[in-house]
């Protein structure tokens, strides 16, 4: 349990998700799958596209502007963003840095972070730090991802999993050791690179007519691999941030876990011992959005009135490195 008295609580959130609905219909007429295998194999029903013309940033610019205003916070108070992302507008800068010119947030220092589907967790982390510290007082942490533009369309092992969207959370600093984040733990193995990555595109192998010929800027994935580390390490990671904040699991109101397959999630509820009716869940909507799945989810527990003052919170999610991640807040 950490001594210090200033934590970082979460003010606001607000989420965006692309207007276009690509459902499992659809995807039947691109590749050889089917609504049925999808859904059970996975429980998304449909999923959302950007629209072409636009970039991570501009959903991620929607989704800030309603968790500042949820927060009742100028955006020119600002002191951080910081953005999980694999999707960035550009090679560099970073997305955060568009993010900061298009809010006018002229005070904050700006920066992505880079953990795939864990990149909220890893933003959030770093962001409470230095709230903790007194570095900064007000964080505004993004998850946000257009892995649409990552995907190879003709492979039915990936295309059907993903989608995009932006969720946001605005975190303020508090004299109150009793709420906020009252915990957050951060992992990688990185012997795992090469089990969910993009081959080509980074400095090792970059941009040819070659590697466009050949797919290979787009998802490459084990996902059997994926799914037995991804139940195994949320697991522990979620006991290791309970212990650390002190809370038995039976004091968790909501479990908000990465949204990447419904089975994963159901495994880690048995493992956890926590009913399913105490799990959010969203993926049949949204499929997974990577970084953003757990903000958005976040967004919509607090909309729908599933998050009431004084309840524990788990959030935890895992993807690409492997990099997982799980937090505890108290609202
Ligand atoms: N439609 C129809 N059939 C499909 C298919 C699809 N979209 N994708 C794969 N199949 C086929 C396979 O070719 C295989 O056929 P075979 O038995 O003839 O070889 C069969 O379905 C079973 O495939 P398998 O890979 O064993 O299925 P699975 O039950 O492991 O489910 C995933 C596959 C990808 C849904 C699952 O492994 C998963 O979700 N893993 C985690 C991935 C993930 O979350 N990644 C992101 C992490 S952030």
């Amino acid at each position: 349990m950490r001594q210090s008295h200033h934590r970082s609580v979460v003010l606001g959130t607000g989420s965006e998700l692309p207007a276009r609905v690509v459902t499992n219909a659809a995807l039947e007429e691109l590749v050889d799958t089917s609504d049925e295998w999808i859904t059970t194999r996975t429980g998304i029903k449909e999923r959302r596209v950007l629209e072409e013309g636009k970039g991570n940033a501009d959903m991620a610019h929607r989704a800030a502007v309603r968790a500042l205003h949820d927060a009742g916070v100028d955006p020119k108070d600002l002191d951080a963003i910081i953005m999980g992302t694999v999707t960035a507008d550009y090679p560099f800068p970073s997305s955060a840095c568009v993010l900061e010119d298009m809010l006018g947030a002229r005070k904050a220092f700006s920066f992505d972070v880079n953990a795939a589907c864990s990149g909220f967790l890893n933003a959030l982390a770093v962001a409470d730090s230095m709230i903790r510290t007194g570095m900064i007082r007000h964080a505004l942490v993004v998850g946000s991802d257009a892995l649409s533009r990552l995907l190879n369309w003709k492979d039915r092992t990936t295309c059907i999993l993903f989608g995009d969207g932006a969720g946001a959370a605005v975190l303020g600093s508090v004299n109150d050791g009793h709420r906020g984040v009252l915990s957050a733990k951060l992992r990688t193995d990185g012997s795992y690179v090469k089990t969910l990555y993009v081959p080509a595109g980074g400095s090792l192998k970059p941009a040819s007519a070659e590697t466009v010929k050949k797919n290979e800027h787009t998802i490459t994935m084990n996902g059997k691999e994926v799914f037995k580390v991804a139940v195994r390490s949320m697991e522990e990671i979620s006991r290791e941030a309970l212990d650390e904040a002190d809370i038995d699991v039976e004091q968790v109101s909501l479990v908000i876990p990465h949204q990447a397959n419904l089975r994963i999630i159901t495994a880690l509820a048995e493992r956890l011992k926590i009913p399913m009716s105490k799990v959010m869940v969203n993926l049949d909507r949204y499929g997974n959005t990577s970084a953003a799945s757990v903000p958005i989810a976040l967004d919509e527990a607090r909309r729908e009135g599933r998050i009431r003052h004084g309840d524990i919170v788990l959030l935890n999610a895992f993807g690409a490195g492997f990099a997982w991640g799980a937090a505890v807040v108290k609202f």
